[in-house]
Order: structure tokens, then sequence, then C-alpha cells
């Protein structure tokens, strides 16, 4: 057999190891059954890493990530690291191997089983069948703009952020997202504000240059306020949406609370190649961390969009997807999704866990 590909994993803080868990049971599952020839290795990162090494993203976990083929990683953070030193908080461990990665191109997906419509705060009407794509631009614009900081000025302090992208990160983000929409319902809406940012105006305009070549794709435009109006509104208007950073930050949690609970969304972060970072939309949730009750789908999930994108084993990934909808519809529900449908199970993160394995293994012999 040809050599092992190397999955690199990176259970995080708080819930985060709970929720990777099951993803690594179900990976290695996938592993077995498909024959992927998967190697997997486990690495320190967040603040857990720096509470072991003093930096969130250890030397050796940045080699390793580079090394590897995908990255699976669970979540990061806590209020025990609001006191650490900024550079060194969880969140700059992730933004780092973001942008040492270079991973630009942020696909959330928000799609809503049909089996959790009523888990939705919007109006099952409103929501069912929503099926919609944010592509978040991840390693550019107010994120990594300089300059930054907080200094003393005039006798106070000024804190200050700079949104800057150029011209070959908005086009090569565009390319994607037309490349997307075509595989999709070929309607792309770009999100900006370009009535009051220079930066959208550029944005706004290498759009449209880019829209040049994809003239069987639907283009449109939206200021971000509106775009978050309409979001809760009329959602199943859009089909893809091309954002930056921050915008895109903020979009993508109010679109997958649409979906009935943002424990379900995965997302992927992609480089030019194709090489990926597959994870939850969800933080490490300090709240209900160390409980067990965590919803381990959005991760399980985050397996099948790595498989699909970064691994090219679709039949694998739809082989995930098929058993999550299958333990949806036989009932089982963590506590973030639960309805109180008639047959409705609430299980802890290891009964879902095992119930997908379960689900997958029948699929198998189906
Ligand atoms: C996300 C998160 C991160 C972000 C944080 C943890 C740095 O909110 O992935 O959406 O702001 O990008
Ligand atoms: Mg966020």
């Amino acid at each position: 057999m040809s050599q092992a590909r190397k999955i690199v994993i990176l259970p995080g803080d708080g819930i985060g190891p709970e929720i990777i868990a099951q993803a690594t049971k179900v990976l290695l599952a996938a592993n077995d059954q498909f024959n992927l020839g998967l190697a997997t290795q486990s690495c320190a990162f967040g603040g857990s890493a720096y509470d072991e090494t003093g930096n969130p993203l250890p030397d050796s976990t940045l080699a390793a990530c580079r090394d590897a083929d995908a990255i699976l990683a669970g979540a990061i953070g806590g209020p025990q690291y609001d006191a650490a030193p900024r550079e060194l908080r969880p969140e700059r461990g992730l933004l780092r191997l973001r942008a040492e990665l270079k991973l630009f191109a942020n696909l959330r997906p928000a799609l809503l089983y049909p089996e959790l419509a009523d888990a939705s705060s919007l109006k099952p009407e409103l929501v069912a069948g929503l099926n919609l794509m944010i592509l978040r631009e991840l390693t550019g614009g107010i994120y990594f703009g300089q300059p930054r900081g907080i200094e003393q000025r005039d006798g106070e302090r000024v804190g200050f952020n700079t949104m800057v992208y150029n011209e070959s990160e908005i086009r090569r983000i565009a390319l994607r997202a037309f490349e997307i929409s075509r595989q999709r319902d070929s309607r792309l809406c770009s999100v900006d504000k370009a009535n009051v940012l220079e930066v959208s105006e550029l944005w706004r305009e290498i759009v449209e240059d880019v829209a040049k070549d994809y003239p069987d794709v639907e283009l449109t435009h939206m200021y971000v306020d509106n775009a978050a109006m309409q979001l809760v509104r009329a959602p199943k208007q859009f089909d893809v949406i091309v954002t930056s950073n921050l915008f895109g930050d903020v979009l993508s949690d109010a679109a997958a609370m649409l979906t009935g609970s943002i424990g379900m969304l995965p997302s992927a972060s992609l480089d030019e190649s194709g090489k990926g970072l597959y994870e939850p939309i969800h933080g490490s949730a300090p709240d209900i961390a160390g409980q067990g009750i965590a919803n381990p789908l959005a991760t399980i999930l985050s397996v099948s969009m790595m498989l699909r994108y970064t691994l090219h084993e679709a039949k694998a990934a739809d082989a995930i997807e098929q058993a999550v909808s299958a333990v949806l519809a036989t009932g089982h529900r963590c506590r973030d999704i639960a309805t109180g449908v008639a047959n409705e199970q609430l299980v802890n993160t290891q009964e879902m866990g095992e119930a997908v394995l379960v689900a997958l293994a029948a699929g198998a012999s189906a």
C-alpha cells in the first residue's frame, strides 16, 4: 500500500477533547471500512498547549500540521486564559495556524437537517430545506491588518486595528466563491460595506472583475448590515455568500443558529492546493466542558468534510453524513438539539458518537 496519509488531530480546550474523541472514533471506523490508509497523530494546541509549553501553537505542532495531509481540530480557549499575554492566548494560536498554513478559504455550510426544523429559532417554513454556504476570507482583513495595538495618545489609551485587503487576496477568495457557486445553485452574494469602507469598495470592484469569467453565476452584492437582517428574515434567498474575515465571523454564527444549533455545523479552511483544517464552528463551551454532554456532530461532520474536500473520499464522506442523518431520524439528540419530538432519546457526547458508529457500520452491511 502507498504511504499513509497523515491526519493531525488537535483536541484543544474545553469540550474540544470530548468531541474530538468521538470524531476520531468515527474517522478511524471510516478508515477501516473504506480502506482509506490514514494515520492519525494528536498534538497539543490552544490553552492546554500554553499550559504545557507556554505556547498555544508549539513548534512541534506547527511542524506536524505543515507535514500533514489534513488537520482535524476541536475547539480552543477559555476564561482562564483571559489574563494570559495577548500574543499567547489560545485564539492567537489558531489565527497563527491559519496564517502559517495559508488557509485563506473558510467554508461554513449552514444546512438544516429536516429532523431539526423545530430546533431552529425561526419558524419551520422559513428554514425548511435551508442549505447555504458562507465562504469567509480567513487570512486577511482586520484580523491580521497592521498597524494594530493599544497605545497612549494625548493622555488617553487608543485601541486600533486596520481592515486591509490587497487585490490578489480578494481575487483568490472571489475565484473560490465562483467555483463553489457553480457546483451549487450558481447564485453568489458578495457581502461588504462599500457604502462606507474603501476596502469594501475595492472588494466589490475585484469581485465584479472576476465575475466576467463566470457569466453563468448570478452575482449580487449586499451591505453587511442588510445581510445580517436578511439572514434572519428570509435565509433561503441565499445560496453562497462570500465575505471578508470579520463579516464572515459574525454572519456565520447567525447562520449557524438558523439550523437549530451551532453544535451541528462543521467547517473547512483550505489553502490553494486543497489541504485543509477542519473544525466545528462552535467554540470550547467552557460552561459545559467536562460534563460529557456536548454535541459531537459538528466535529463528526467536519470529518466528513475533510474526507470530501481534501482526501477526495466522497463515498466515505457520504457514509458518515448518512449515518448522522440516521441517528437524527431515530431520535438521538444531545441537549442542544433536543426539541421533545415523539421518538426523542436524550444522549450524551459518547452515546451520540457510539450511535453514529453503529449507523456507519449498519450502512456498510446494508
Ligand atoms: C471562529 C472563531 C475564531 C475567529 C476565534 C476563536 C479566533 O470565532 O472561527 O469563528 O474569530 O475566527
Ligand atoms: Mg467566530
